[in-house]
């Protein structure tokens, strides 16, 4: 990883477009369930905005992470880095920002889902530090007609 000057800070309504655009970039259009980045950034802001991260160079959004907390275990999701941009070391230290975070709020205990055939994200979570739990099924529901992912 190589040290770059990368600027951390809580999500705001004005990165929704800057974060649409690095989701959609990454493939992760489809993750937000209500498929409206708008309607997550404003919810997240509600609820508890210093878990959601955007990592900026120049001025230039290229890296999110959003943290979660069920009262228990904090969950991590849309770690996402801008292609052109991979490989620097943005998506640890945006990671290592909401592993701050979640101390600061006393949540020690964490997971996240990755899918299978993402390589990179795999290699990414276990050079980290964390833990691949082969014995762990994932269940998912959807109460609605959607077919979002859940
Ligand atoms: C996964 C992702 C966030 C990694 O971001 P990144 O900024 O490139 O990661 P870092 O530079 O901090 O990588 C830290 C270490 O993780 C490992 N790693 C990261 N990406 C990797 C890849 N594609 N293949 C193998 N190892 C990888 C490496 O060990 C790397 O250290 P190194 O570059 O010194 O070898 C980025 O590839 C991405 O946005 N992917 C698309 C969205 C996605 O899959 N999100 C994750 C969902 S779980």
């Amino acid at each position: 990883m190589e040290a770059t000057e990368l600027s951390i800070r809580s999500v705001t309504t004005d990165d929704v477009a800057a974060v649409n655009e690095l989701w959609q970039e990454a493939g992760m259009a489809l993750y937000p369930s209500s498929g409206d980045v708008a309607d997550e950034i404003t919810s997240k802001m509600r609820r508890d905005p210093d878990l959601f991260l955007v990592g900026e160079l120049e001025g230039k959004v290229v890296a999110t992470v959003m943290g979660t907390w069920d009262g228990h275990r904090g969950r991590i999701k849309r770690l996402a880095v801008a292609g052109a941009h991979r490989r620097s070391g943005f998506g640890a230290m945006v990671t290592d920002e909401l592993e701050k975070r979640f101390l600061a709020r006393g949540i020690t205990k964490l997971r996240l889902e990755v899918w299978a055939d993402n390589v990179g994200g795999l290699a990414f979570w276990e050079r980290l530090g964390y833990e691949h739990q082969a014995d762990i099924r994932y269940f998912t529901r959807n109460l609605d007609d959607s077919k979002d992912p859940c």
